[in-house]
């Protein structure tokens, strides 16, 4: 297949045919926000499905019927998929949500609600290896190429919603003050607890410390990786097959020491100075 039969084009950006159509697209461009409801914005590959497990056990102060029973992409759909339309009535306020829209793709209703958002971030060079992983598992997506030929892909955009550094830049310059909370990946691997106080604290939940424990425990790596509403394996093969490689692959944050020569993190880093350069923000991690 080729990549025309592969992806939509939208605002510079390409997409997968498989997820999304523009009927969904306009579907979120019409979507009405509510003011309580929370959406996690992510770049692909930042930790969206975490956030899809997260997200309504926060909200519903640890209640485990909807990670245990409805699949993660029906229990807080993304925005902009096609699976949004089919379920929107069936998900209770405070919803949860997730989009890999930027910023200024956001709809009107958002901008005119108090609705919440949770960005999560992750270094982009362990970014482009999970997603070279995931462009190999994922039969809708196009075949990576070698890792080198997937870096100059990811660095010029010509991957799923465009640039790491365009999406960064949007939503770190968005003029949202208290309705946006700023949280990286790294921070959920290095101590989920503490980030997970954090995004209770955010959401206005006063949950217990009892509470916060059983959320990380539901939450760790292994067991959504054991959650077949989480792990993606209700997915037929052709789709995701994870004998290629699973979707939950490491979960950790480094990976990209085992996969970058010295050459490409000279690449990499120089690319990604350069789009940052004068940007007001710095980042929570070292490029080298
Ligand atoms: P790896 O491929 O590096 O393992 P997204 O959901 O945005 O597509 O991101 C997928 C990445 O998040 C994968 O990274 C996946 O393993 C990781 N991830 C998902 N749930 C996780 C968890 N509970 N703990 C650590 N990493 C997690």
């Amino acid at each position: 297949m080729s990549s025309e039969d592969m992806y939509i084009h939208y605002h510079g950006m390409i997409v997968p045919k498989e997820t999304h159509s523009s009927e969904s697209l306009t579907f979120a461009q019409d979507f009405a926000f509510k003011d309580d409801d929370v959406v996690s914005a992510t770049y692909p590959k930042s930790g969206t499905v975490w956030m899809q497990e997260i997200l309504p056990l926060v909200l519903t102060g640890g209640d485990l019927t909807p990670i245990q029973t409805i699949p993660n992409w029906d229990r807080a759909p993304w925005l902009e998929e096609k699976r949004l339309a089919l379920v929107v009535d069936q998900l209770t306020s405070p919803r949860p949500l997730v989009t890999h829209l930027p910023y200024h793709l956001m709809p009107q209703s958002f901008h005119n609600s108090k609705a919440k958002v949770i960005y999560v971030m992750r270094n982009p060079k362990d970014v482009m290896v999970s997603s070279y992983y995931f462009h190999q598992m994922a039969g809708f997506l196009e075949d990576p190429g070698t890792f080198d030929e997937f870096m100059d892909k990811f660095l010029e955009g010509r991957v799923l919603f465009g640039k790491w550094t365009d999406h960064m830049k949007s939503w770190r310059c968005s003029e949202l003050g208290d309705r946006i909370m700023y949280i990286t990946y790294e921070e959920l691997v290095q101590d989920l607890p503490a980030a997970l106080r954090r995004i209770s604290d955010f959401l206005g939940r006063n949950l217990s410390e009892e509470t916060i424990q059983k959320i990380a425990k539901h939450c760790s790596f292994n067991t959504m990786k054991a959650n077949q509403m989480s792990n993606f394996s209700l997915v037929p093969k052709i789709y995701m097959d994870s004998d290629k490689s699973p979707f939950l692959r490491k979960g950790v944050a480094g990976d990209w020491k085992n996969h970058f020569t010295s050459e490409q993190l000279a690449r990499f880093t120089s690319v990604i100075r350069k789009e940052l350069k004068g940007e007001s923000f710095s980042l929570p991690w070292s490029l080298d």
